[in-house]
């Protein structure tokens, strides 16, 4: 019996599946999805919306600490996301957000602010928390750990795929240019960046479907316990 809340890590790059493991382990196991990459996103948004300078640290820094951002359940299991108790849930996924997340991300005194809110969270209730930096910084002592990864030209089909599917036109060729972009910055970011933690459990889901991925995780999780 654990009396502390359970948090479950999930790192690795962008396109590797995290989100739908993420979300459909949270609904099986009845426990919070914390999207991590949702938070950066809607601070971009906040930020392009208030034309504030992408590197300007301090005004970067401030705009996190006087923004609310809330991660919601909604139908469907589906996550809705406030920004100052407005939906954007969609308008966070945008291409020129996606694009100048990166600023965000990079700003360790936003880094300070966001891993402070998703600890306040994970202590208050069992979580699936998905990102970069989750159970290297954020939950270094999370319950269990996974890192989810799968061959470059897997995930940029995923994504294209993804997008297609949304009704989206894309180049796929510019997809995987931007996949490679985001990996770099990724793993290259003086603060929090995409890392495996020691004791993370990799998997590679390359080849293997989606049912497989979540029954993985769930049996590693059950087994942990
Ligand atoms: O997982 P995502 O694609 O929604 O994440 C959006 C961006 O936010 C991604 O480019 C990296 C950043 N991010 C981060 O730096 N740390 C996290 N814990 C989650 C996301």
């Amino acid at each position: 019996m654990h009396n502390a809340p359970i948090v479950v890590a999930i790192d690795g790059p962008a396109g590797a599946g995290k989100s739908t493991i993420a979300k459909e382990v949270a609904k099986r196991l009845g426990f919070m999805y914390l999207d991590t990459g949702a938070m950066y996103r809607s601070l971009t948004l906040k930020a392009l919306r208030e034309k504030i300078d992408l590197n300007d640290e301090a005004s970067l820094t401030a705009l996190a600490r006087s923004t609310r951002i809330d991660l919601k359940i909604g139908d469907h299991h589906a996550l809705k996301v406030l920004l100052d108790g407005q939906e954007v849930t969609e308008e966070i996924r945008s291409p020129e957000v996606t694009n100048n997340t990166f600023y965000i991300a990079r700003t360790a005194g936003v880094r300070d602010v966001m891993v402070e809110q998703q600890r306040a969270i994970g202590a208050k209730t069992n979580v699936i928390a998905e990102g970069r930096d989750i159970g290297t910084v954020v939950f270094p002592n999370a319950f269990c750990k996974f890192y989810l990864d799968a061959r470059f030209e897997e995930r940029a089909n995923r994504r294209c795929k993804e997008m297609s599917e949304k009704g989206k036109a894309v180049a796929c060729a510019q997809v995987q240019q931007d996949l490679q972009d985001r990996d770099t910055k990724d793993l290259t970011r003086k603060v929090g960046p995409l890392k495996i933690a020691d004791d993370a459990i990799v998997i590679d889901s390359t080849n293997m479907s989606i049912q497989d991925v979540v029954q993985k995780v769930i049996d590693h999780i059950q087994s942990h316990g």
